[in-house]
């Protein structure tokens, strides 16, 4: 079914269990912020199209009043394992100003990105900005971005599934892994 899967890097168990840690974490984090600004509206902005399994888990570990505003990114267009740069497409939600927001994606690997849309949602002067990620990886950044909630430092492989893709595939498969071939 998956014939260019290699190997599994983390499982399902260890998947959901993080994911459940970091969600309690993050809400608790984000109350508290409402708690001493007196402003409760947040606002999730999860980085399509990798974010979206990612997200959708997180926020039911997330039990406070909360609202998502998507943002289109992309970076590896077509079949390719290496980043050409990253582009919005589309349009960034504008109603930031004031708010509480957390970014969320599925990998931090070059930072450019994180370090676009960080740079963009800032410029509408939020109350806060945090970003939470399942993945980074560990190599050399072409652009610095501090993530505050990280689920799993990973090694420089090309990863796929939970939401990850390769050329469109794989954002089904259910678990982290390694592709065969150059990667593996
Ligand atoms: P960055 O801009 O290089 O940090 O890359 C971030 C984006 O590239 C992520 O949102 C992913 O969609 C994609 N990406 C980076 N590394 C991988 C990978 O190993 N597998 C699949 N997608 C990746
Ligand atoms: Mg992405």
């Amino acid at each position: 079914m998956f014939p260019e899967i290699d190997r599994v890097l983390i499982d399902e168990a260890r998947i959901a269990a993080r994911v459940r840690d970091m969600g309690r974490q993050i809400a608790a984090d984000l109350q508290r912020d409402v708690e001493r600004t007196g402003q409760d509206q947040v606002t999730l902005i999860p980085i399509l199209t990798g974010a979206i399994v990612f997200v959708a888990d997180l926020i039911r570990h997330m039990p406070m009043k909360l609202r998502l505003g998507v943002v289109a990114v992309s970076s590896y267009p077509g079949r390719t394992m290496q980043s050409k740069g990253a582009a919005i497409r589309g349009e960034l939600p504008q109603d930031l100003a004031g708010k509480h927001i957390l970014i969320v994606d599925d990998i931090l690997d070059s930072g450019r990105t994180l370090a676009l849309v960080r740079r963009l949602v800032e410029e509408q002067r939020p109350a806060s900005v945090r970003i939470a990620v399942l993945l980074r990886k560990e190599v050399e950044r072409a652009e610095e971005v501090d993530c505050e909630y990280v689920g799993f430092d990973i090694p420089d492989a090309f990863v796929v599934g939970y939401g990850l893709d390769y050329d469109g595939h794989y954002r089904n498969y259910p678990q982290i892994a390694v592709l065969k071939g150059p990667s593996a």
